[in-house]
């Protein structure tokens, strides 16, 4: 059976951006493939991590899974820092990868901004640890939203050269899956800026964990433009919108494709819906469904985070599998390493 891993960074304020992008499509996957889980509390702390806030917000993200619909039982939940598998293969990662690879990682040269010589060499590292993650279960797939579009090609490079370099063919080169209405969700603020959990304004996401009237509020007040909402006239000769159209008018897109996610449509179905409505009709509309969809799974998740002793055995059940899956893909590098095994 193929295999999946994907992770989130504990790192506060899930938000819609990830439950779109990344958690809804997981969900979907568990029939399918055989799927891990994790929440990535090694890769959270390249940045400062408040570490009571960092606790609070690992059991945060494995409630927002399980809330979300994914069965920890039958699939693995578990956080990252558990199954030290994930260190031991991120050093050889970082032996395999290049420096120029890293130097082209977007997220870095972000992340890091401007004071670039004050960042945490873990940071500059994060994309070979997030392959160490891949790799360390042999995951065929990995479903994410497309801002680690970048750093699933270097977990395929290091696969790559790795088995070269080792003339083995240890590792499958991980297929990225990223799709869906929303795998790209915007800031409500700034239609041309990526919805993040770090972005100072509250204003600019839904966080998983908001109540009805913050979802209301946030929405009613959504950058927007003074024209009523695009139709068909926006699409190119491919049928998909136009790129000077999304470009013209990048809130009204991104509430479109918001809409379209949660409401489980294709993008041109709900531009056909909406086409020369007023902006106040539609969001409304859009407030009731992300109301009713955010609704349901922020009360499950409170629920959860009220009694963490479900939580935390759900994680614990699954760092215990996930070591058990690991070890023998481990030992197997280490041989073609030339690590002794004594
Ligand atoms: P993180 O925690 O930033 O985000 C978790 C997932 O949410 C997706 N996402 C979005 N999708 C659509 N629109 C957005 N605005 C948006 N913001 C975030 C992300 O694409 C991601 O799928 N490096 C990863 C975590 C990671 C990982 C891995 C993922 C660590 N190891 C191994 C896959 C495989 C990250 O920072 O995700």
């Amino acid at each position: 059976m193929n295999r999946i891993f994907s992770g989130v960074q504990p790192t506060g304020n899930l938000h819609l951006g990830n439950y779109l992008g990344a958690i809804r499509n997981w969900v979907g996957l568990q029939a399918e493939y055989d799927c891990i889980y994790c929440i990535v509390d090694l890769h959270a702390i390249t940045v400062w991590q408040n570490p009571a806030e960092l606790r609070a917000q690992t059991r945060e993200v494995a409630a927002a899974f399980l809330a979300a619909g994914i069965d920890g039982r039958k699939h693995i939940i578990f956080n990252q820092s558990r199954v030290p598998g994930h260190a031991q293969l991120a050093w050889i990662c970082n032996c395999v990868a290049r420096l120029g690879w890293l130097n082209r990682m977007t997220q870095f040269k972000e992340k890091a901004g401007k004071d670039r010589e004050n960042a945490s060499v873990g940071l500059y590292a994060y994309p070979n640890l997030m392959a160490a993650d891949i790799l360390l279960y042999k995951a065929t797939h990995v479903p994410v939203g497309e801002d680690q579009k970048q750093h699933l090609e270097l977990a395929r490079d290091i696969a790559q050269k790795f088995n070269a370099d080792f003339g083995v063919e240890l590792f499958p080169l991980p297929e990225p899956l990223i799709f869906g209405p929303a795998t790209r969700v915007m800031s409500l603020r700034d239609g041309t800026k990526k919805m993040s959990k770090s972005d100072a304004s509250d204003y600019s996401r839904i966080n998983m964990t908001d109540d009805a009237d913050a979802v209301a509020l946030k929405i009613r007040k959504a950058k927007t433009d003074p024209q009523p909402l695009p139709g068909p006239e926006c699409l190119g000769p491919d049928g998909k919108v136009a790129p000077e159209a999304m470009a013209a008018r990048p809130e009204a897109f991104n509430l479109l494709g918001i809409y379209a996610a949660l409401a489980d449509k294709d993008l041109n179905t709900v531009i056909g819906e909406f086409a020369g409505k007023e902006f106040s009709v539609f969001k409304q509309v859009l407030t009731d469904l992300a109301v009713a969809t955010l609704g349901k799974i922020g009360g499950e998740m409170k629920r959860l985070m009220a009694d963490p002793a479900e939580i935390d055995a759900i994680l614990k059940d699954g760092a215990e599998r996930a070591r058990a899956k690991s070890a023998p893909i481990l030992a197997e590098v280490e041989e073609a390493v030339g690590f002794l095994r004594v």
